[in-house]
């Protein structure tokens, strides 16, 4: 019970690695608001988790949002004391093809989503003035590029850096500020990233897939509860001393 009394917002959280997330925080005694664009997901994963969760209509790229969120989480618990910034979308494209609606959705949510989330939290937690934990989601995606992955891997290059620049100003708070980058993680999302590749590369379903997962020194795909031990260490005060750190919880796809 490492999280026992804690109250947790998690983005994104009706599917995926979220919903792992949000199903490993309640079983360390936390309360966590799932936190989603999709409210009927959100609710359905809230019932699926039981005592300790329920659902909160979240869209990170709608100011007025975020706040109404974090204003049902502090008015259902009383506070906030860890915020996980998981939603994100994804998009492919050759350099040459990438349109401007694609990186604006993309950086309005991984990155302007990430960053105004956690301001939000930081100033609640700030107010509270029992320190905090942000938890940031990169990925191996942001460790490096990739040839069609151009403005994906810059959404997350720049959330590692803003995890960087925030865990330095917030941890004055006592609000440690910390990032996981994943590798790659089985799920809905992947279905749509090699349906995404079949189409660029001329590839046949499925085979995107197999070759990543063939390229991956732990031999598989992560589970969301690969990485949910991470998650419960960044939000739990064993990770106290830990500032603006990115881990790569990845199956030793990358070493920094
Ligand atoms: N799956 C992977 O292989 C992988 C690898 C590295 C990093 N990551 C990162 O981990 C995180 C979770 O990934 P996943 O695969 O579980 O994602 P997912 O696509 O399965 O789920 C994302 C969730 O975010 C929600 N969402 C989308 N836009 C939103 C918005 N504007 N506001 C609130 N919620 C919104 C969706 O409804 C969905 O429930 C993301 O940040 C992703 O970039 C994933």
């Amino acid at each position: 019970m490492r999280l026992h009394g804690k109250s947790a917002l998690i983005t994104g959280a009706a599917r995926g690695i979220g919903l792992g997330f949000a199903q490993a925080y309640v079983a360390e005694g936390a309360t966590v608001a799932i936190g989603d664009i999709d409210l009927d997901a959100a609710r359905a994963a809230a019932a699926e988790i039981g005592e300790g969760a329920y659902a909160v209509h979240l869209d990170v790229s709608d100011q007025a949002s975020i706040d109404a969120a974090i204003a049902q989480v502090v008015d259902r618990t009383g506070k906030l004391d860890i915020l996980v910034n998981n939603a994100a979308l994804f998009d492919a494209a050759k350099t040459v093809d990438i349109t401007r609606d694609s990186y604006d959705r993309l950086f309005s949510v991984n990155l302007a989503g990430t960053l105004f989330t956690m301001q939000a939290a930081a100033r609640q937690m700030i107010a509270q003035g029992q320190g905090g934990k942000i938890i940031n989601m990169a990925s191996q995606a942001g460790r490096r590029g990739e040839p069609l992955v151009l403005v994906y891997c810059a959404t997350k290059a720049a959330v590692i850096s803003m995890t960087q620049s925030a865990g330095l100003d917030l941890i004055r708070h006592g609000i440690n500020v910390n990032a996981i980058a994943p590798g790659v993680v089985d799920g809905a999302h992947w279905e749509h990233v090699d349906a995404m590749f079949a189409q660029l590369e001329g590839k046949p379903k499925g085979q995107k897939r197999a070759e990543v997962e063939a390229g991956v020194p732990a031999g598989r795909y992560a589970q969301p509860s690969d990485l949910a031990p991470m998650a419960v260490f960044l939000a739990s005060a064993d990770s106290d001393y830990i500032v603006s750190q990115c881990y790569n919880v990845d199956g030793g796809q990358w070493m920094s």
